[in-house]
């Protein structure tokens, strides 16, 4: 196995949200992985805080998953999905709806979390279509809203680098406002107290746009990649009924509040909502291979069932759709959730996990820190005119400690794998306390 690279090796890859200039004059490399470790070229075992990128819920290179992908590359490594099908597709999908909140009856498979918001907003318009109501077409997203990558997902997401750097985005799209309010709700221990009333925004909307005009509001329960914005208590309760009210549907993009990470199988049983679509990835496969699904209601589902049955009634889909070998990592991943109790795992381990956290507070610079579920942030005070700065600098500290954490802007954001036991929280907070005090 190649573990050492040359610097000129590392010139071809074009990195994915990095700082590819800096990164090649210091890189830092995975060679190797198991359960709550990663393993770098020179052998150092390093704690896996954030699950790989929110994705690795079950710990790494787990047998039962690696098993179940290679025998699958070996037995049937490609079949089309449309107008064909196979077996391990119509499994994944019949499990994967045994653990769904209720009334969810269908998944329609992607590839990823950008391309699982892109079939949902596309199942919301074309869904009003279905039912007569052509002009229910405008999209609502949330400041700070991170949907993945793709046109539909950065232009209902809210962050201003997209805007930034790809211009225009797609027509009809409004937002929320987005929730976080440190000067009230700073260092919150899981649900913020203050902030429900911002769903009333939806109201704003609907009164400047029009009901009709609207067909649905996409959230995440908790926005995670802008540094984890907990809703205050009884929000998304509040845009649901609001939702419900003027007919339009509601998206929970669950893409990391899926599959455990808040204590529950998804977030939006975490609070109470219904939503009519699930958006999810990652933690389907246990980040194992590239897999996303969305999570449909009957009643959205059916809406589709009309007309002649020779007729494709959603006129989309990928060639990876239900790709046999990420099916087969779907259903070796829920027996492993299922068997270890990891989709409510988080539920036990949180109290201890808010305790370390929010002991951190008085350490330099932090200036807020909030949590939910298995999930944590830790705020630090920018460096005036060098933003983002002050958080890198301690990313790399912790990982050349042996830790590894992840960072967006000034806030350090937490989401180990759902297997991490109290001593390893331990070694995750003491290093990185350490990492906060030392670093200059
Ligand atoms: C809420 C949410 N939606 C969508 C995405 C995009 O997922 P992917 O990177 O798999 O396209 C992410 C990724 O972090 C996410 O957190």
């Amino acid at each position: 196995m190649t573990t050492q690279l040359t610097t000129n090796d590392l010139d071809a890859f074009w990195m994915p949200f990095t700082a590819n200039r800096q990164f090649k004059k210091a890189p830092r490399l995975f060679a190797g992985a198991e359960g709550m470790h990663y393993i770098t070229p020179d052998g150092r075992r390093v704690l896996d805080g954030t699950a790989g990128l929110w994705c690795s819920n079950a710990g790494h290179c787990r047998p039962k998953i690696a098993d179940a992908i290679a025998q699958q590359a070996k037995t049937l490594d490609f079949a089309p999905t449309f107008q064909m099908g196979h077996v391990k597709a119509f499994e994944a999908a019949s499990k994967l709806i045994q653990i769904a909140p209720k009334d969810f009856e269908h998944v329609f498979f992607t590839n990823s979390g950008s391309e699982s918001v892109d079939t949902a907003l596309k199942i919301a318009i074309a869904y009003h279509r279905a039912r007569g109501n052509g002009t229910k077409v405008r999209l609502i997203g949330r400041e700070r809203g991170y949907h993945g990558v793709n046109f539909g997902g950065i232009s209902v997401g809210g962050i201003l680098n997209n805007r930034r750097a790809f211009g225009t985005h797609m027509a009809g799209i409004d937002h929320l406002r987005h929730t976080h309010d440190p000067a009230k709700n700073a260092f919150s221990r899981g649900e913020p107290e203050h902030g429900a009333d911002l769903a009333d925004d939806l109201e704003r909307l609907v009164a400047l746009h029009g009901a009709d005009t609207i067909a649905a509001v996409i959230v995440e329960p908790v926005a995670c990649s802008t540094g984890v914005l907990v809703p205050p208590k009884g929000y998304l309760k509040r845009l649901e009924g609001i939702c419900r009210k003027h007919d339009i549907l509601l998206i929970c993009d669950e893409v990391i509040t899926g599959f455990g990470r808040l204590g529950t199988a998804f977030g939006s049983e975490f609070f109470g909502v219904s939503p009519d679509m699930i958006t999810t990835a990652k933690g389907i496969t246990n980040g194992a291979i590239p897999m996303g699904a969305v999570f449909v209601k009957g009643a959205v589902h059916d809406a589709f069932m009309t007309g002649p049955e020779w007729m494709i009634e959603l006129f989309h889909g990928y060639t990876y759709s239900a790709h046999p070998m990420a099916c087969a990592a779907a259903i070796a991943t829920l027996e492993v959730y299922q068997e270890e109790g990891l989709l409510t795992r988080a539920a036990e381990i949180a109290p201890y996990w808010e305790e370390r956290l929010h002991a951190l507070k008085g350490l330099p610079h932090v200036i807020d820190i909030r949590n939910i579920g298995l999930i944590g942030a830790i705020e630090l005070a920018s460096i005036p005119d060098a933003p983002s700065t002050r958080a890198y600098a301690r990313f790399v500290a912790a990982f050349e400690k042996n830790v590894l954490i992840r960072v967006t802007g000034d806030i350090i954001a937490l989401s180990p794998p759902l297997i991490i036991t109290r001593a390893q929280i331990d070694e995750l907070f003491d290093t990185l306390a350490n990492v906060l005090k030392e670093t200059p």
